[in-house]
């Protein structure tokens, strides 16, 4: 018979904070899909298995759509125009197409330089006024946002308040008032961004596209997913992944002596940590997935981390191991909806990881690991809140 997964939301297992909460596990122990009621009490299925939620992710059958997704009781509405995380093709393509060129690898490279040169000030700001320092704001969160306010053309000034907003809705402990006000103020700078950018175009992506048939509410949703997709993902590897590498001396020690290690290490972490844990995808029709039939207009949920975790795909799953070699984890997802960024994301990791542990050989927590933050599960993106590190003045 087929396991039924009831204890949810699942919550992580003291002492493991990078490990997938033990409900999950053990429903992959039983099998790669299980029986599950969603927190709204509809019934629904888990994905667990990685070459299960593989082939839904590339199964035109399963929709992305916010209005399809069957887990409350109460109808949702479509994602608003522009916010093509949750459409499918062929809206999602109108919006992805004109966005994938500014994306590519060879456009990414061209960036590490000024990536470089963010991450250099970022230490500069940290061996001033440190030890100790919180690692999460003064370097995990202030580079990616950096970078995408300057892909997207965000004015230097008005970061800071952005930044929070993006922080109140993506950090999953707020109450519904609060994140409707959060994402309301966060429209509200966007619509003016976008009417600022169409009288006066600036060297930014965002500029680039007035120049096509996008509407400004669509411009609007675009800058949206781009910055919410783009800083709270890779914030939360940087500072969750220093965490992973602290605890695991030995690899932290055997990247630093070997900055040929910096590309396999970020693989690792992004595999280890799938900081997006979970996504939902809702049959169009009835599909049969592991020997159980999926009825149409029911939702499932995809755990990509326990699918990084599967013992049938990658040896020694639980095991971080730097060395590794690398293919095909699903941490940025797989099929149409597979992350955009992920060039960026991997060139911001590279070069923060590797100037991080270059710059700080004596990096080290400043609290016994047991009292780092975590975020909670409910959060769409797992992380730590704030990461105390300290290190030895004069040697850096
Ligand atoms: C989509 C992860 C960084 C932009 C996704 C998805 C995942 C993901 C899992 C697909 C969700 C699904 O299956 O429905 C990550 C991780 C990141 C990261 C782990 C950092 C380490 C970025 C950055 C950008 C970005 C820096 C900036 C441009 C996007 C966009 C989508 C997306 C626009 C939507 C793609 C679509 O629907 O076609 N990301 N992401 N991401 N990501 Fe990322």
């Amino acid at each position: 018979s087929v396991h039924t997964v009831t204890t949810m939301p699942a919550t992580r297992q003291p002492g493991c904070p990078f490990d997938p909460p033990a409900e999950l596990l053990d429903a992959r122990r039983h099998g790669p899909i299980s029986r599950y009621t969603h927190p709204g009490g509809k019934p629904g299925w888990l994905i667990t298995g990685y070459d299960l939620v593989r082939s839904v992710l590339a199964d035109p059958r399963f929709s992305s759509r916010k209005e399809l997704m069957n887990v409350v009781d109460f109808e949702l509405p479509p994602a608003p125009p522009g916010e093509f995380l949750l459409m499918d093709d062929p809206q999602h393509r109108r919006y992805r197409r004109p966005l994938m060129g500014r994306f590519t690898v060879r456009r990414m490279r061209m960036l590490s330089e000024r990536i470089e040169q963010i991450t250099a000030d970022c230490l500069d700001a940290m061996e001033e006024t440190g030890p100790p320092t919180d690692l999460v704001t003064a370097f995990a969160k202030p580079i990616p946002t950096i970078v995408i306010c300057e892909i997207l053309g965000v004015p230097y000034e008005d970061r800071g308040s952005f930044q929070e907003q993006i922080d109140t809705f993506m950090g999953g402990e707020t109450s519904d008032e609060e994140l409707i006000a959060a994402y309301t103020a966060t429209q509200e700078y966007l619509a003016e961004l976008v009417a600022a950018k169409r009288a006066k175009p600036t060297d930014d992506v965002l500029s680039e596209l007035t120049d096509s048939d996008l509407t400004d509410e669509e411009l609007r949703g675009i800058s949206l997913v781009l910055l919410a997709a783009g800083f709270d993902t890779t914030a939360n590897m940087l500072s969750l992944g220093t965490f992973a590498l602290l605890q695991h001396p030995e690899q932290l020690a055997a990247l630093r002596a070997d900055p040929a290690l910096t590309d396999g290490a970020v693989e690792e972490l992004l595999r280890y940590l799938s900081v997006a844990k979970t996504f939902m995808r809702t049959a169009l029709e009835d599909v049969e997935v592991g020997g159980q039939t999926i009825k149409a207009g029911t939702t499932v949920v995809l755990s990509y981390h326990t699918a990084n975790r599967d013992p049938e795909r990658f040896a020694d799953p639980h095991v971080l191991d730097l060395r590794r070699q690398h293919d095909g984890h699903l941490a940025f997802s797989h099929g149409i909806h597979q992350c955009l960024g992920q060039q960026l994301a991997r060139v911001e990791m590279r070069v923060a990881f590797r100037a991080l542990v270059d710059r700080f050989p004596t990096l080290r927590l400043a609290v016994p690991a047991e009292e780092v933050g975590l975020r909670p599960e409910t959060a769409d993106i797992y992380g730590v809140k704030s990461l105390p590190v300290t290190w030895d003045k004069g040697r850096s």
